[in-house]
Protein backbone atom coordinates (compact mmCIF):
# COMPACT_ATOMS: atom_id res chain seq x y z
CA UNK A 1 0.00 0.00 0.00
CA UNK A 2 0.84 3.97 -0.61
CA UNK A 3 2.81 6.69 0.74
CA UNK A 4 1.21 9.86 2.05
CA UNK A 5 -0.25 12.94 -0.04
CA UNK A 6 1.56 16.07 -0.19
CA UNK A 7 1.92 18.34 -2.90
CA UNK A 8 3.62 17.53 -6.48
CA UNK A 9 7.49 17.75 -6.71
CA UNK A 10 8.92 19.60 -9.87
CA UNK A 11 6.99 18.66 -13.31
CA UNK A 12 10.60 17.00 -14.08
CA UNK A 13 10.23 14.17 -11.86
CA UNK A 14 6.48 13.31 -12.24
CA UNK A 15 5.19 9.96 -11.98
CA UNK A 16 1.91 9.57 -13.28
CA UNK A 17 -0.38 6.33 -13.44
CA UNK A 18 -0.63 4.21 -17.06
CA UNK A 19 -3.29 5.07 -19.00
CA UNK A 20 -6.05 2.36 -20.15
CA UNK A 21 -5.56 2.04 -23.96
CA UNK A 22 -8.79 2.31 -25.67
CA UNK A 23 -10.74 4.95 -27.61
CA UNK A 24 -12.14 7.28 -25.64
CA UNK A 25 -16.03 7.05 -26.84
CA UNK A 26 -15.64 3.28 -26.03
CA UNK A 27 -14.26 4.04 -22.75
CA UNK A 28 -17.28 6.94 -21.65
CA UNK A 29 -19.80 4.72 -23.27
CA UNK A 30 -18.71 1.59 -20.77
CA UNK A 31 -18.72 4.06 -18.03
CA UNK A 32 -21.69 5.27 -18.00
CA UNK A 33 -24.10 2.09 -19.40
CA UNK A 34 -22.16 0.43 -16.45
CA UNK A 35 -20.15 -2.08 -18.34
CA UNK A 36 -17.56 -2.97 -15.03
CA UNK A 37 -15.70 -5.48 -16.87
CA UNK A 38 -13.57 -2.33 -18.16
CA UNK A 39 -12.88 -1.51 -14.75
CA UNK A 40 -11.83 -5.54 -13.55
CA UNK A 41 -9.60 -5.87 -16.95
CA UNK A 42 -8.12 -2.40 -16.44
CA UNK A 43 -6.86 -3.52 -12.51
CA UNK A 44 -5.52 -6.70 -14.00
CA UNK A 45 -3.77 -5.59 -17.23
CA UNK A 46 -2.06 -1.82 -14.64
CA UNK A 47 -2.55 -2.64 -11.19
CA UNK A 48 -4.74 -0.31 -8.45
CA UNK A 49 -4.28 2.83 -10.13
CA UNK A 50 -4.68 3.62 -13.83
CA UNK A 51 -6.35 6.19 -15.82
CA UNK A 52 -9.17 6.69 -18.33
CA UNK A 53 -9.46 9.61 -21.35
CA UNK A 54 -13.23 10.55 -20.30
CA UNK A 55 -14.84 13.66 -21.42
CA UNK A 56 -13.60 16.51 -19.95
CA UNK A 57 -9.80 15.46 -18.91
CA UNK A 58 -8.51 12.60 -17.30
CA UNK A 59 -9.94 10.42 -14.86
CA UNK A 60 -7.76 8.29 -12.57
CA UNK A 61 -9.05 5.65 -10.35
CA UNK A 62 -7.88 4.12 -7.26
CA UNK A 63 -8.33 0.44 -6.04
CA UNK A 64 -5.91 0.24 -2.70
CA UNK A 65 -7.60 1.60 0.34
CA UNK A 66 -4.69 3.31 1.47
CA UNK A 67 -4.96 5.84 -1.70
CA UNK A 68 -8.81 5.82 -0.63
CA UNK A 69 -7.97 7.10 2.27
CA UNK A 70 -5.56 9.64 0.90
CA UNK A 71 -8.38 10.77 -1.36
CA UNK A 72 -11.01 11.16 1.07
CA UNK A 73 -8.82 12.78 3.94
CA UNK A 74 -7.48 15.34 1.40
CA UNK A 75 -7.58 19.36 2.03
CA UNK A 76 -11.67 20.19 0.31
CA UNK A 77 -9.41 23.21 -1.00
CA UNK A 78 -7.21 20.67 -3.30
CA UNK A 79 -9.71 18.00 -4.31
CA UNK A 80 -13.26 19.14 -5.27
CA UNK A 81 -16.45 17.02 -5.11
CA UNK A 82 -18.75 19.82 -6.46
CA UNK A 83 -16.70 20.28 -9.37
CA UNK A 84 -16.47 16.17 -9.76
CA UNK A 85 -20.21 15.94 -9.67
CA UNK A 86 -21.06 18.83 -12.11
CA UNK A 87 -22.83 16.34 -14.77
CA UNK A 88 -25.87 16.47 -12.47
CA UNK A 89 -25.61 20.43 -12.11
CA UNK A 90 -28.66 20.19 -15.24
CA UNK A 91 -31.56 18.43 -12.60
CA UNK A 92 -30.14 19.54 -9.07
CA UNK A 93 -29.40 22.83 -9.79
CA UNK A 94 -26.22 25.37 -8.89
CA UNK A 95 -27.00 25.56 -5.03
CA UNK A 96 -27.31 21.73 -4.52
CA UNK A 97 -24.73 19.91 -1.96
CA UNK A 98 -23.93 17.68 -3.95
CA UNK A 99 -22.32 20.34 -7.04
CA UNK A 100 -20.83 22.93 -4.10
CA UNK A 101 -17.54 22.75 -2.47
CA UNK A 102 -15.35 24.15 0.19
CA UNK A 103 -17.47 27.49 2.14
CA UNK A 104 -20.54 26.99 0.14
CA UNK A 105 -20.34 23.19 0.64
CA UNK A 106 -20.05 23.65 3.95
CA UNK A 107 -22.54 25.70 4.72
CA UNK A 108 -25.43 23.66 2.68
CA UNK A 109 -24.07 20.75 4.53
CA UNK A 110 -24.55 21.91 7.86
CA UNK A 111 -28.00 23.49 7.30
CA UNK A 112 -28.68 19.98 6.14
CA UNK A 113 -27.25 17.36 8.53
CA UNK A 114 -29.67 18.61 11.90
CA UNK A 115 -32.34 16.87 9.47
CA UNK A 116 -30.90 13.10 9.47
CA UNK A 117 -30.07 13.20 13.17
CA UNK A 118 -31.06 12.00 16.65
CA UNK A 119 -34.70 12.49 17.26
CA UNK A 120 -35.25 13.28 13.65
CA UNK A 121 -33.78 9.68 12.43
CA UNK A 122 -36.49 8.20 15.20
CA UNK A 123 -39.14 9.76 13.55
CA UNK A 124 -38.47 9.19 10.40
CA UNK A 125 -38.23 5.74 10.68
CA UNK A 126 -41.55 5.77 12.37
CA UNK A 127 -43.31 6.90 8.65
CA UNK A 128 -40.77 4.45 7.30
CA UNK A 129 -42.22 1.51 9.17
CA UNK A 130 -45.80 2.45 8.58
CA UNK A 131 -45.42 3.65 4.65
CA UNK A 132 -43.51 0.04 4.15
CA UNK A 133 -46.20 -2.30 5.84
CA UNK A 134 -49.03 -0.58 3.64
CA UNK A 135 -47.16 -1.06 0.50
CA UNK A 136 -46.42 -4.33 1.42
CA UNK A 137 -50.03 -5.81 1.66
CA UNK A 138 -50.63 -4.86 -1.31
CA UNK A 139 -48.10 -7.09 -3.18
CA UNK A 140 -49.83 -10.16 -4.92
CA UNK A 141 -48.99 -13.64 -3.18
CA UNK A 142 -47.93 -16.00 -5.69
CA UNK A 143 -46.69 -13.32 -8.31
CA UNK A 144 -43.10 -12.31 -9.56
CA UNK A 145 -42.98 -8.62 -8.33
CA UNK A 146 -40.03 -6.26 -8.69
CA UNK A 147 -38.27 -5.65 -5.53
CA UNK A 148 -37.21 -1.83 -7.09
CA UNK A 149 -40.26 -1.10 -8.45
CA UNK A 150 -41.89 -1.56 -4.44
CA UNK A 151 -39.16 0.63 -3.33
CA UNK A 152 -39.69 3.01 -5.16
CA UNK A 153 -43.01 3.59 -4.29
CA UNK A 154 -41.89 2.95 -0.72
CA UNK A 155 -38.97 5.87 -0.83
CA UNK A 156 -41.26 7.95 -2.94
CA UNK A 157 -43.90 7.71 -0.41
CA UNK A 158 -41.27 8.42 2.75
CA UNK A 159 -39.72 11.74 0.47
CA UNK A 160 -43.17 12.84 0.17
CA UNK A 161 -43.88 12.91 3.31
CA UNK A 162 -40.38 12.82 5.78
CA UNK A 163 -39.05 15.38 3.07
CA UNK A 164 -41.78 17.22 1.87
CA UNK A 165 -44.23 16.90 4.59
CA UNK A 166 -47.34 16.58 2.24
CA UNK A 167 -50.27 14.74 3.77
CA UNK A 168 -50.27 10.95 2.46
CA UNK A 169 -53.48 11.87 0.49
CA UNK A 170 -54.59 15.50 -1.33
CA UNK A 171 -54.18 16.83 -4.85
CA UNK A 172 -50.46 18.30 -3.85
CA UNK A 173 -49.47 14.98 -2.79
CA UNK A 174 -50.39 12.99 -5.69
CA UNK A 175 -49.31 16.16 -7.90
CA UNK A 176 -45.83 16.23 -6.92
CA UNK A 177 -45.70 12.08 -6.38
CA UNK A 178 -46.47 12.25 -10.46
CA UNK A 179 -43.81 15.15 -10.70
CA UNK A 180 -41.14 13.05 -8.84
CA UNK A 181 -42.35 9.76 -10.58
CA UNK A 182 -41.99 11.38 -13.91
CA UNK A 183 -38.84 13.09 -12.90
CA UNK A 184 -36.80 10.09 -11.66
CA UNK A 185 -38.15 8.00 -14.34
CA UNK A 186 -36.56 10.41 -17.17
CA UNK A 187 -33.25 10.92 -15.76
CA UNK A 188 -32.94 7.28 -14.69
CA UNK A 189 -32.11 6.37 -19.01
CA UNK A 190 -27.84 6.19 -19.22
CA UNK A 191 -28.15 7.77 -22.57
CA UNK A 192 -29.00 11.23 -21.22
CA UNK A 193 -26.13 11.08 -18.85
CA UNK A 194 -23.74 10.31 -21.83
CA UNK A 195 -25.19 13.08 -23.68
CA UNK A 196 -24.52 15.59 -21.02
CA UNK A 197 -21.26 14.23 -20.18
CA UNK A 198 -20.29 14.85 -24.57
CA UNK A 199 -22.11 18.05 -24.31
CA UNK A 200 -21.74 19.39 -20.68
CA UNK A 201 -24.35 20.10 -18.32
CA UNK A 202 -25.11 23.44 -18.83
CA UNK A 203 -24.74 23.49 -22.57
CA UNK A 204 -27.97 25.26 -24.31
CA UNK A 205 -28.79 21.59 -25.87
CA UNK A 206 -28.53 19.28 -22.73
CA UNK A 207 -30.46 22.45 -20.72
CA UNK A 208 -33.35 22.43 -23.49
CA UNK A 209 -33.36 18.42 -23.39
CA UNK A 210 -33.89 19.09 -19.54
CA UNK A 211 -36.50 21.69 -19.40
CA UNK A 212 -39.97 20.12 -19.85
CA UNK A 213 -38.68 17.26 -17.74
CA UNK A 214 -38.25 19.88 -14.76
CA UNK A 215 -40.65 21.96 -15.16
CA UNK A 216 -43.72 20.27 -12.95
CA UNK A 217 -41.62 19.54 -10.22
CA UNK A 218 -40.14 22.48 -10.09
CA UNK A 219 -43.97 24.28 -10.31
CA UNK A 220 -44.91 21.93 -7.39
CA UNK A 221 -41.84 22.42 -5.41
CA UNK A 222 -42.23 26.23 -5.40
CA UNK A 223 -45.37 26.21 -4.54
CA UNK A 224 -45.32 24.22 -1.90
CA UNK A 225 -42.17 26.32 -0.52
CA UNK A 226 -44.75 29.58 -1.17
CA UNK A 227 -47.13 27.94 0.62
CA UNK A 228 -44.97 26.85 3.85
CA UNK A 229 -43.08 30.16 4.38
CA UNK A 230 -47.12 31.32 5.42
CA UNK A 231 -47.56 28.27 8.11
CA UNK A 232 -47.35 29.05 11.37
CA UNK A 233 -46.38 25.92 12.97
CA UNK A 234 -43.02 25.65 11.20
CA UNK A 235 -41.40 25.20 14.57
CA UNK A 236 -43.52 21.93 15.34
CA UNK A 237 -43.07 20.06 12.19
CA UNK A 238 -41.01 17.11 11.94
CA UNK A 239 -40.73 17.66 7.90
CA UNK A 240 -36.97 18.17 6.27
CA UNK A 241 -38.82 20.86 4.48
CA UNK A 242 -39.79 23.05 7.51
CA UNK A 243 -36.42 22.56 8.95
CA UNK A 244 -35.05 23.98 5.96
CA UNK A 245 -37.13 26.79 6.07
CA UNK A 246 -36.22 27.57 9.39
CA UNK A 247 -32.44 27.08 9.17
CA UNK A 248 -29.91 29.64 9.33
CA UNK A 249 -26.30 29.55 8.54
CA UNK A 250 -23.22 30.82 10.75
CA UNK A 251 -24.60 34.23 10.05
CA UNK A 252 -27.94 34.06 10.93
CA UNK A 253 -28.39 33.76 6.79
CA UNK A 254 -31.61 31.94 6.09
CA UNK A 255 -32.26 29.77 2.82
CA UNK A 256 -33.48 31.38 -0.53
CA UNK A 257 -36.23 29.72 -2.16
CA UNK A 258 -33.79 28.17 -4.92
CA UNK A 259 -31.06 27.13 -2.58
CA UNK A 260 -34.54 25.08 -0.72
CA UNK A 261 -35.97 24.25 -4.53
CA UNK A 262 -32.36 22.90 -4.90
CA UNK A 263 -31.85 20.62 -2.08
CA UNK A 264 -34.94 19.43 -1.88
CA UNK A 265 -34.15 18.02 -5.59
CA UNK A 266 -31.06 16.85 -4.41
CA UNK A 267 -32.16 14.93 -1.80
CA UNK A 268 -35.20 13.34 -3.94
CA UNK A 269 -32.52 12.12 -6.63
CA UNK A 270 -30.01 11.50 -4.09
CA UNK A 271 -32.00 9.17 -1.93
CA UNK A 272 -34.93 7.72 -4.15
CA UNK A 273 -33.11 5.62 -6.88
CA UNK A 274 -30.02 4.90 -4.51
CA UNK A 275 -32.27 3.43 -1.95
CA UNK A 276 -34.51 1.53 -4.30
CA UNK A 277 -31.51 0.09 -6.48
CA UNK A 278 -29.88 -0.92 -3.22
CA UNK A 279 -32.60 -3.07 -1.85
CA UNK A 280 -33.07 -4.54 -5.33
CA UNK A 281 -29.86 -5.50 -5.14
CA UNK A 282 -30.07 -6.81 -1.53
CA UNK A 283 -33.07 -9.27 -2.04
CA UNK A 284 -31.59 -10.37 -5.64
CA UNK A 285 -28.79 -11.52 -3.89
CA UNK A 286 -30.14 -13.21 -0.85
CA UNK A 287 -32.87 -14.86 -2.58
CA UNK A 288 -30.06 -17.08 -4.01
CA UNK A 289 -28.05 -17.76 -0.96
CA UNK A 290 -29.55 -21.44 0.24
CA UNK A 291 -31.31 -20.60 3.57
CA UNK A 292 -30.58 -16.73 3.10
CA UNK A 293 -34.65 -16.03 3.00
CA UNK A 294 -35.74 -18.37 5.47
CA UNK A 295 -33.42 -16.67 8.03
CA UNK A 296 -34.14 -13.39 6.98
CA UNK A 297 -38.17 -14.46 7.37
CA UNK A 298 -37.27 -16.28 10.83
CA UNK A 299 -35.52 -13.16 11.92
CA UNK A 300 -38.26 -10.85 11.13
CA UNK A 301 -40.90 -12.84 12.42
CA UNK A 302 -39.12 -12.94 15.67
CA UNK A 303 -37.10 -8.97 16.04
CA UNK A 304 -34.09 -10.50 16.75
CA UNK A 305 -31.02 -11.29 15.18
CA UNK A 306 -28.31 -8.78 13.01
CA UNK A 307 -28.93 -10.29 9.92
CA UNK A 308 -31.28 -7.61 7.51
CA UNK A 309 -28.18 -5.60 8.46
CA UNK A 310 -25.34 -7.77 7.07
CA UNK A 311 -27.32 -8.29 3.84
CA UNK A 312 -27.35 -4.45 3.76
CA UNK A 313 -23.84 -4.47 4.25
CA UNK A 314 -23.13 -6.83 2.13
CA UNK A 315 -25.29 -6.22 -0.93
CA UNK A 316 -24.03 -2.49 -0.74
CA UNK A 317 -20.47 -4.32 -0.83
CA UNK A 318 -21.37 -6.60 -3.43
CA UNK A 319 -23.18 -4.86 -5.47
CA UNK A 320 -22.94 -1.03 -4.50
CA UNK A 321 -25.12 1.40 -6.28
CA UNK A 322 -22.53 3.74 -7.31
CA UNK A 323 -19.02 2.17 -8.68
CA UNK A 324 -17.21 4.99 -7.69
CA UNK A 325 -16.55 8.52 -6.00
CA UNK A 326 -15.41 11.54 -7.93
CA UNK A 327 -12.94 14.66 -7.30
CA UNK A 328 -11.69 16.88 -9.11
CA UNK A 329 -8.09 18.14 -8.87
CA UNK A 330 -7.65 21.94 -8.03
CA UNK A 331 -3.88 22.16 -6.86
CA UNK A 332 -1.21 19.62 -7.60
CA UNK A 333 -1.01 16.88 -5.36
CA UNK A 334 0.34 13.66 -4.92
CA UNK A 335 -1.61 10.20 -4.45
CA UNK A 336 0.28 7.23 -3.78
CA UNK A 337 3.65 7.91 -5.43
CA UNK A 338 1.67 9.44 -8.85
CA UNK A 339 0.99 12.61 -9.30
CA UNK A 340 -1.85 14.75 -10.40
CA UNK A 341 -2.21 17.87 -11.97
CA UNK A 342 -5.00 20.94 -11.67
CA UNK A 343 -8.40 19.31 -13.72
CA UNK A 344 -7.57 15.65 -13.20
CA UNK A 345 -10.32 14.08 -12.02
CA UNK A 346 -9.82 11.15 -8.79
CA UNK A 347 -12.18 8.49 -8.39
CA UNK A 348 -11.92 6.14 -5.62
CA UNK A 349 -13.79 2.75 -6.74
CA UNK A 350 -16.20 1.36 -4.91
CA UNK A 351 -16.86 -1.28 -7.12
CA UNK A 352 -12.75 -2.64 -7.38
CA UNK A 353 -11.68 -1.95 -3.20
CA UNK A 354 -15.17 -4.16 -2.83
CA UNK A 355 -13.68 -6.78 -4.76
CA UNK A 356 -10.17 -6.96 -3.11
CA UNK A 357 -9.23 -10.52 -2.41
CA UNK A 358 -7.15 -9.77 0.15
CA UNK A 359 -9.72 -7.75 2.48
CA UNK A 360 -12.76 -9.87 1.53
CA UNK A 361 -12.20 -13.42 1.16
CA UNK A 362 -14.39 -15.51 -1.72
CA UNK A 363 -15.06 -11.86 -2.74
CA UNK A 364 -17.37 -12.36 -5.40
CA UNK A 365 -19.45 -14.46 -3.19
CA UNK A 366 -22.72 -12.66 -1.83
CA UNK A 367 -22.10 -13.96 2.08
CA UNK A 368 -24.25 -12.03 4.73
CA UNK A 369 -22.43 -13.52 7.45
CA UNK A 370 -19.00 -12.17 6.50
CA UNK A 371 -20.13 -9.05 8.75
CA UNK A 372 -20.74 -11.03 11.80
CA UNK A 373 -19.19 -8.95 14.42
CA UNK A 374 -16.84 -7.48 11.77
CA UNK A 375 -17.44 -3.25 11.39
CA UNK A 376 -17.21 -1.79 7.85
CA UNK A 377 -13.68 -0.39 7.54
CA UNK A 378 -14.01 2.89 6.19
CA UNK A 379 -11.44 2.74 3.74
CA UNK A 380 -12.68 -0.22 2.73
CA UNK A 381 -16.14 -0.23 2.63
CA UNK A 382 -17.48 3.26 1.55
CA UNK A 383 -20.39 2.82 -0.47
CA UNK A 384 -21.57 6.31 0.46
CA UNK A 385 -18.39 8.07 -0.05
CA UNK A 386 -16.07 9.35 2.32
CA UNK A 387 -14.64 12.41 4.31
CA UNK A 388 -16.60 15.30 4.30
CA UNK A 389 -18.58 14.91 1.48
CA UNK A 390 -19.58 11.13 2.72
CA UNK A 391 -23.61 10.78 2.49
CA UNK A 392 -26.02 12.15 4.67
CA UNK A 393 -28.81 10.04 4.19
CA UNK A 394 -26.14 6.72 4.94
CA UNK A 395 -28.33 6.28 7.99
CA UNK A 396 -31.33 7.33 6.35
CA UNK A 397 -30.51 4.73 3.72
CA UNK A 398 -29.50 2.25 5.68
CA UNK A 399 -32.76 2.07 8.20
CA UNK A 400 -34.79 2.12 4.73
CA UNK A 401 -33.15 -0.87 3.71
CA UNK A 402 -33.48 -2.49 7.25
CA UNK A 403 -37.01 -2.03 7.42
CA UNK A 404 -37.98 -2.79 4.11
CA UNK A 405 -36.55 -6.14 4.26
CA UNK A 406 -37.89 -6.85 7.39
CA UNK A 407 -41.57 -5.71 6.46
CA UNK A 408 -40.96 -8.09 2.95
CA UNK A 409 -39.28 -10.46 4.96
CA UNK A 410 -42.51 -11.31 7.66
CA UNK A 411 -44.91 -11.09 5.16
CA UNK A 412 -43.21 -14.84 3.89
CA UNK A 413 -40.47 -16.50 2.13
CA UNK A 414 -38.80 -14.82 -1.00
CA UNK A 415 -37.71 -17.47 -3.93
CA UNK A 416 -35.67 -15.97 -6.68
CA UNK A 417 -37.39 -15.72 -10.67
CA UNK A 418 -35.19 -16.35 -13.52
CA UNK A 419 -32.06 -16.40 -13.51
CA UNK A 420 -29.26 -14.17 -11.45
CA UNK A 421 -29.36 -10.47 -12.60
CA UNK A 422 -27.20 -8.49 -15.01
CA UNK A 423 -26.08 -5.01 -13.95
CA UNK A 424 -27.35 -1.60 -15.86
CA UNK A 425 -27.20 1.49 -15.74
CA UNK A 426 -30.17 4.18 -14.67
CA UNK A 427 -29.12 7.29 -14.44
CA UNK A 428 -25.96 7.15 -11.98
CA UNK A 429 -26.92 3.98 -10.46
CA UNK A 430 -26.08 0.27 -11.17
CA UNK A 431 -28.69 -1.38 -11.25
CA UNK A 432 -30.16 -5.27 -11.56
CA UNK A 433 -31.64 -5.51 -14.80
CA UNK A 434 -35.21 -6.85 -14.19
CA UNK A 435 -35.02 -4.45 -11.16
CA UNK A 436 -34.72 -7.77 -8.78
CA UNK A 437 -37.65 -9.87 -9.63
CA UNK A 438 -38.48 -12.08 -6.94
CA UNK A 439 -42.03 -14.16 -5.20
CA UNK A 440 -43.48 -15.38 -2.21
CA UNK A 441 -42.73 -19.13 -1.64
CA UNK A 442 -46.20 -19.03 0.17
C1 LIG B 1 -28.38 3.16 -0.42
C2 LIG B 1 -28.63 4.44 -0.61
C3 LIG B 1 -27.59 5.50 -0.87
C4 LIG B 1 -26.34 5.39 -1.39
C5 LIG B 1 -25.64 4.12 -1.87
C6 LIG B 1 -25.76 6.72 -1.41
C7 LIG B 1 -24.49 7.01 -1.85
C8 LIG B 1 -23.92 8.28 -1.86
C9 LIG B 1 -22.59 8.58 -2.32
C10 LIG B 1 -21.59 7.57 -2.87
C11 LIG B 1 -22.40 9.91 -2.18
C12 LIG B 1 -21.14 10.70 -2.58
C13 LIG B 1 -20.18 10.73 -1.42
C14 LIG B 1 -18.78 11.23 -1.78
O1 LIG B 1 -18.61 11.93 -2.77
O2 LIG B 1 -17.84 10.89 -1.04
C15 LIG B 1 -23.61 10.47 -1.62
C16 LIG B 1 -23.81 11.79 -1.33
C17 LIG B 1 -24.98 12.31 -0.87
N1 LIG B 1 -26.13 11.62 -0.56
FE1 LIG B 1 -26.38 9.61 -0.64
N2 LIG B 1 -26.68 7.60 -0.92
C18 LIG B 1 -27.81 6.90 -0.57
C19 LIG B 1 -28.97 7.43 -0.01
C20 LIG B 1 -29.17 8.76 0.26
C21 LIG B 1 -30.35 9.30 0.89
C22 LIG B 1 -31.51 8.45 1.40
C23 LIG B 1 -30.19 10.65 0.94
C24 LIG B 1 -31.12 11.70 1.48
C25 LIG B 1 -32.42 11.58 1.60
C26 LIG B 1 -28.90 10.96 0.36
C27 LIG B 1 -28.38 12.22 0.24
C28 LIG B 1 -27.09 12.51 -0.16
C29 LIG B 1 -26.53 13.85 -0.20
C30 LIG B 1 -27.26 15.15 0.14
C31 LIG B 1 -25.21 13.74 -0.63
C32 LIG B 1 -24.19 14.86 -0.84
C33 LIG B 1 -23.28 15.01 0.39
C34 LIG B 1 -22.23 16.11 0.23
O3 LIG B 1 -21.81 16.37 -0.90
O4 LIG B 1 -21.84 16.69 1.25
N3 LIG B 1 -28.31 9.79 -0.04
N4 LIG B 1 -24.53 9.45 -1.42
Amino acid sequence: MSASATVSPPAAARRVPPMVDESMVSQIWKVSTAKNEIFDQARATYGDTFGLNLARGKWYYFADPDDVKQVFTAKPTILHAGKGNEILATALGEHSVLLLDEGEHMRQRKLLLPSFHGEKLDEQTGAMERISEEVVARIPKGETFEVRAMSQEIALEVILEVVLGTASTGKQHDQLGTATRDLLEWISKGYRLFLSSVFGPRSRPIKRMYKPALAPIDQGLYELIAERRQATDLESRSDILSMLLLAEDEDGKPMTDVEIRDELVTLIVAGHETTATALAWAMERLVRVPGGAERLHDEAVSGEGDYSRWVAQEALRLRPVLDFVLRRVMEPIEIGGFQFDEGDVLAPSIYLVHRREDIYPDPLAFKPERWDGVKPGTYTWFPFGGGVRRCIGMQFAMAEMEIVMNAVARAGILLPVGPEEATISRFITSSPKRGGQVRFAF
